[in-house]
C-alpha cells in the first residue's frame, strides 16, 4: 500500500466519526506487517472525557485483526483545513506500547484533514525514551 493510499483510508475513516462537541474529526489506519489493515475514527461522548481519540480505536481493531505485535504503520488524518493531525500525548503512548511489542519503530503519516499535507515521523521522534512494555520485560514482580 502506498502512502498515499494509508492516508486516503485515514481521511476515509475520519468521515465515519463521531465528534460533535469538537467537530473535529479524525480517522486512522493501521497497516500490519503482513499488509493487513484497519480502520478507527474517534469517537465522543456527551460526557466529555470518556471521548477516544482514533489511534485508540484503531489500535483496539488492530489488537482484534492481527495483534499489536504486527503493527507496522499508521496513517493518522484530522481536521478540515491544511494543518497536520499529528498523534496527541496519550496517543503516541499508545502507538508506543505496540511498537515495542513488534519491535518496529512504527511509522506514522500525519495528514491534514484535506490531504494537502502530510508528514512523516517514526513514533521514536514522536516519543523520545518513552516508557513501555520493554522497560517491564526485566522487571521481577513483587
Ligand atoms: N483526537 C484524536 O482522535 N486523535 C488525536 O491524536 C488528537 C485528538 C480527537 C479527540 C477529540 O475527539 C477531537 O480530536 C478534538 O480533540
Amino acid at each position: 500500500m502506498t502512502d498515499e493510499d494509508l492516508v486516503s483510508l485515514a481521511r476515509a475513516a475520519a468521515l465515519k466519526a463521531y465528534a460533535p462537541y469538537s467537530r473535529f474529526r479524525v480517522g486512522c489506519a493501521v497497516e500490519s506487517v503482513d499488509g493487513d489493515l484497519v480502520t478507527g475514527a474517534n469517537m465522543e461522548n456527551a460526557s466529555y472525557r470518556l471521548g477516544v481519540c482514533a489511534e485508540q480505536s484503531a489500535r483496539t481493531a488492530a489488537q482484534h485483526a492481527f495483534g499489536l505485535n504486527k503493527v507496522a504503520r499508521i496513517a493518522v488524518a484530522g481536521g478540515s483545513g491544511s494543518t497536520v493531525c499529528t498523534p496527541c500525548g496519550g496517543c503516541r503512548q499508545a502507538i508506543l506500547e505496540a511498537a515495542q511489542l513488534s519491535r518496529v519503530d512504527v511509522e506514522i503519516l500525519c495528514a491534514s484533514g484535506d490531504g494537502s499535507a502530510v508528514e512523516r515521523h517514526t513514533i521514536g521522534e514522536l516519543i523520545p525514551h518513552g516508557f513501555g512494555p520493554a522497560n517491564l520485560a526485566d522487571s521481577t514482580p513483587a
